[in-house]
């Protein structure tokens, strides 16, 4: 049922089922009913070792104006059997939403594709650029990771006030994936370390940087990681299966902005530079040094990594949640005066079973403060901080928050700022980088994009994550 384009792009997912959910989760304060409704993304095919890192576009998503309650998705096979983290890892899956100019063919030849047609509408913010620019994502957590966004609150989708004249809203998917599968080193494979994956230039040809050891660098798109000799693992189709919740648009709910914080941060904004530099905003990874080769016990062997942030809008924190990879022992977003906005920690799974499996993060703690009690204001410094267990060496590890602030609260006399402006006619300027992302042409969109200069000549570097 997956099409493959001309183009090398995957653009159609299957409808599995969409059904009405009310009665069991209508709640009091949302009157809608809310709706269900579970899709596949088109298929990918690993082996053992293999690694699939693409980017499907126009997938399957609730349209209209609607507001997302929630979001979940797992790897599953052919026969729709969920697949568990030690054979297929997730490393991440994104979804990102874009403009696309109205009336263009769906799977024309790429190379047709005009720059100015397509626009990434990213997320609130706050990275360059179009870095970490995705309304949802979420790597091996995702199982047991909650995600559903508590009434009057939603994620406003489909605003026809809110598309670009002349274009319509559509929703990328990237899905990075690893079969680990008789790897000789499974933590090794799904950190992406490059000795593992023989690499010695990146997925554009370019030498890597030296003294980069590991990282999505070296592990693109059909990159192999090193297995045990002999095994014989069969390759086999997967799918990444998403179930969406959502309700439609009405006056009575409140509207909330998606914030993802990267503990890599920078701060730096180079002018006109969306590009992916360590000199430049977010780095997106990092690598974490064992404590033995580092100053050891003192720090009991906990990685700390800190930075500052700068919140651009002043508002209430209805939801938070942080990204990390194995290794990963919780991080803090704290305000500039030093409370706690949320902490979230891993949860590590303990055996074999699927959404249980030892070793793996199969979830990240959630917070959901009463509305109206956890308030950042514009201009506030927050800082954040990402720990890891640095017993032993780890490299790509991520050190992401993510956050979900209102402007209101159900209190109405609580209005930080009178409600987000209605664009109509928005000028559509396009940065290069996110339509040649949206296409997988050359890097990343949703997640992140990572282009450098080099004489003279832009090179689009690599997509990024979760
Ligand atoms: C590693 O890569 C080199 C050059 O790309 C190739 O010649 C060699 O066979 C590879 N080694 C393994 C073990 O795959
Ligand atoms: C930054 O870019 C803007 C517009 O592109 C330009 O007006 C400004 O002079 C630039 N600033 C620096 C420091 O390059
Ligand atoms: C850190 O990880 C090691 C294994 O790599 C484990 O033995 C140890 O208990 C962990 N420490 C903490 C504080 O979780
Ligand atoms: C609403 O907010 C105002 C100002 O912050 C406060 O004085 C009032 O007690 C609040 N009302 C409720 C019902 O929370």
């Amino acid at each position: 049922m997956a099409h493959r384009s001309q183009g090398g792009l995957l653009s159609f997912a299957m409808l599995i089922l969409a059904f009405d959910v009310s009665g069991t989760l209508a709640s009091p304060k949302i009157g809608n009913p809310v709706k269900s409704a579970t899709f596949l993304s088109p298929e990918f095919v690993l082996g053992p070792g293999s690694v699939e890192n693409r980017y499907y576009s126009n997938i399957d998503f609730p349209r209209g104006h609607v507001g997302i309650k929630s979001f979940h998705a797992e790897v599953i096979d052919d026969s729709g059997n969920p697949i568990a983290l030690h054979e297929t890892y997730l490393h991440h899956w994104v979804v990102a939403k874009y403009y696309q100019r109205r009336g263009m063919a769906e799977n024309s030849d790429k190379h047709k594709f005009q720059l100015s047609d397509y626009k990434l509408a990213r997320n609130g913010g706050i990275c360059q650029g179009n870095v970490l620019g995705q309304h949802f994502g979420l790597g091996s957590e995702t199982r047991k990771t909650d995600t559903h966004v508590p009434d009057p609150y939603a994620i406003e989708i489909g605003n026809p006030d809110e598309v670009p004249e002349g274009f319509e809203e559509k929703w990328l998917l990237n899905v990075h994936a690893i079969d680990t599968r008789g790897a000789v080193d499974r933590l090794g494979c799904t950190e992406c370390r490059c000795d593992l994956y023989n690499i010695t230039v990146d997925e554009y040809g370019q030498p890597l940087r030296p003294g980069y050891v590991g990282g999505l660098r070296c592990c693109y798109d059909q990159t192999q990681c090193k297995v045990q000799q002999g095994y014989g693992g069969a390759r086999r189709s997967l799918y990444l299966r998403y179930t969406v919740e959502w309700v439609d648009w009405d006056c009575s709910i409140i509207p909330v902005k998606i914030f993802i914080f990267d503990v890599t941060d920078t701060g730096k904004r180079l002018n006109g530079s969306t590009g992916h530099g360590p000199e430049n905003g977010c780095q997106v990874e990092y690598n974490v040094e064992s404590c033995s080769s580092a100053n050891a016990a003192s720090d009991g062997c906990i990685d700390v990594k800190r930075t500052s942030l700068t919140m651009p809008v002043s508002g209430y924190v209805i939801y938070g949640v942080a990204h990390q990879h194995t290794g990963g022992a919780g991080s803090t977003l704290y305000g500039e005066d030093g409370r706690v906005i949320c902490s979230s920690e891993p949860i590590y799974g303990t055996g074999k079973d699927v959404g249980d499996e030892a070793g793996y993060i199969v979830g990240m703690s959630t917070c959901y403060p009463e509305p109206g009690s956890v308030q950042i204001t514009s201009g506030e410094k927050l800082l954040l901080e990402s720990n890891y267990n640095s017993t032993q060496k780890h490299t790509g590890v991520m050190g992401l928050f993510y956050i979900l602030v209102a402007d209101r609260t159900t209190n109405s006399t609580n209005f930080l700022y009178s409600p987000i402006h209605i664009h109509k006619n928005i000028k559509v300027s396009t940065p290069a980088v996110a339509i040649v992302a949206l296409f997988g042409l050359a890097m990343a969109i949703a997640v992140g994009v990572i282009s450098r200069m080099k004489k003279g000549r832009e090179e689009g570097y690599q997509p990024i994550m979760a």
